[in-house]
């Protein structure tokens, strides 16, 4: 590659500093120049404590410059399609923070915008291209499944507001378990089982509000909007079928977090640790297949401890919410921006997510089956020496 692409962030709140970090480790291939929010002070300070060059007041300030290739989108979600249609319109690529938008139509405007511009967008979750997916996804396209017949992930809490700061953007519109952490089980899928032909679901919501539980706002109330317990099908174009279950209404829960059904075995990824999930890059993959299988009687014929653990021969293996690999997607993005190839982190998949999961919330709404017009290629599998340094 000739030159490293240079880098702007705009949104500088929580998940910011794990993108700064990481992005370091990769500075021959992409360079931070710049980072904004939406108060230049908070902007420079946050500069100065990562060694970024420049600093702006607001996202446009940091559009108008020349030097930015790429955008790195970590506002709030309902900011993510203003900010990335006026990145694409100033010419520059953009990576952003899930949700590609607030909304399938102004993510379908994102998508539209870089085709007509000859720009890339590519979207996180990148979760996918962890260790515990990839190894998932070797094991599929080696056989060792045999033909898919389905799939469920599950993903149920409390809420949010326990843990974030600032909770609110959780329960308003571009939030809810479904647009939040959804994105994660739902790429998963879409990864590794390829695109969704038709969906359907039903939504409730338990509260109208919560109570924040977390400092510095312990004890402030915030108003719910959007529905807050979802459960989903979904039918792959192949054929499987997928069960979705995204909450923050429940107070805990022993199912797993992600489960592949094949003619030939199934993959179960456990939730032994409580950060163990598929929003995560490592963890267990525990596979079951006729030579392990011995019929024990219903509801549970095995412990777990009976499962075989795949080991795992790929990189990016981290089960920490705070030291993760989050931004190995615009890694990615930029190496594809230079060899002329969609990236694995793809604003397509991510449009089809989208598409996809406001389905699902106009199906619970509606009481119909919902049939989805956006299509994509399933991500190519992350070479096992992808980013490794010597
Ligand atoms: N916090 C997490 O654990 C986490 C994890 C994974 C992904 N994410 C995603 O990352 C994104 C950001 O989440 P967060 O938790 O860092 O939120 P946050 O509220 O902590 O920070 C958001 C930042 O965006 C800025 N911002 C909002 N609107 C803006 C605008 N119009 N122009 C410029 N800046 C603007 C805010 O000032 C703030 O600095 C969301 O899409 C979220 O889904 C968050």
């Amino acid at each position: 590659m000739e030159s490293t692409f240079k880098i702007g962030i705009v949104g500088i709140g929580d998940i910011s500093d794990v993108y700064f970090a990481n992005l370091a480790r990769y500075r021959d291939i992409v360079e931070v120049v710049a980072c904004a929010g939406r108060r230049l002070d908070k902007a420079e300070a946050v500069a100065a404590r990562h060694g970024v060059p420049r600093a702006y007041p607001d996202a446009q300030a940091l559009l108008d410059d020349p030097e930015i290739d790429i955008v790195l989108n970590l506002a709030v979600p309902a900011a993510h399609a203003e900010i990335n249609l006026a990145a694409l319109e100033a010419g520059k690529h953009v990576y952003t923070e899930k949700p590609l938008a607030a909304s399938y139509e102004e993510s379908r405007r994102i998508i539209e915008l870089a085709r007509q511009k000859g720009l890339y967008v590519g979207s996180a979750p990148d979760t996918f291209l962890g260790g515990r997916l990839q190894t998932c996804r070797k094991l599929i396209d080696d056989g060792t499944l045999g033909d898919i017949v389905g799939a469920s992930a599950f993903v149920v809490s409390h809420g949010h507001e326990w843990f974030h700061p600032n909770p609110d953007f959780f329960y308003q519109a571009g939030g809810g378990p479904l647009l939040d952490i959804g994105p994660y089980y739902v790429t998963a899928l879409l990864s590794l089982l390829g695109p969704v032909r038709r969906c359907s679901a039903m939504a409730s919501r338990a509260f109208d509000t919560r109570i924040i539980e977390s400092e510095p706002r312990r004890g402030e109330s915030i108003d719910v909007e959007v529905d807050t317990h979802i459960t989903g099908n979904l039918e792959f174009a192949s054929g499987a079928i997928g069960t979705l279950l995204t909450s923050f209404d429940v107070w805990d829960s022993e199912l797993p977090r992600l489960e592949i059904y094949g003619t030939k075995g199934t993959l179960c990824l456990p939730d032994i640790d409580p950060t163990d999930g598929p929003n995560l890059f490592g963890g267990k993959v525990l596979l079951r297949t006729r030579d392990n299988y011995r019929w024990k009687g219903m509801p549970r014929q095995q412990p777990l401890s009976d499962w075989e653990e795949v080991p795992c021969e790929h990189p990016f293996t981290s089960t920490s919410h705070a030291d993760n690999s989050r931004g190995i997607g615009l890694v990615d993005m930029a190496l594809a921006i230079g060899e002329g190839r969609e990236e694995r982190a793809s604003g397509r998949m991510a449009l089809h997510a989208m598409e996809l999961m406001e389905g699902l919330l106009t199906s619970a709404r509606e009481h119909c089956f919902l049939e989805l017009a956006t299509d994509f290629e399933r991500p190519a599998p992350l070479p096992v020496d992808f980013l490794q340094r010597g």
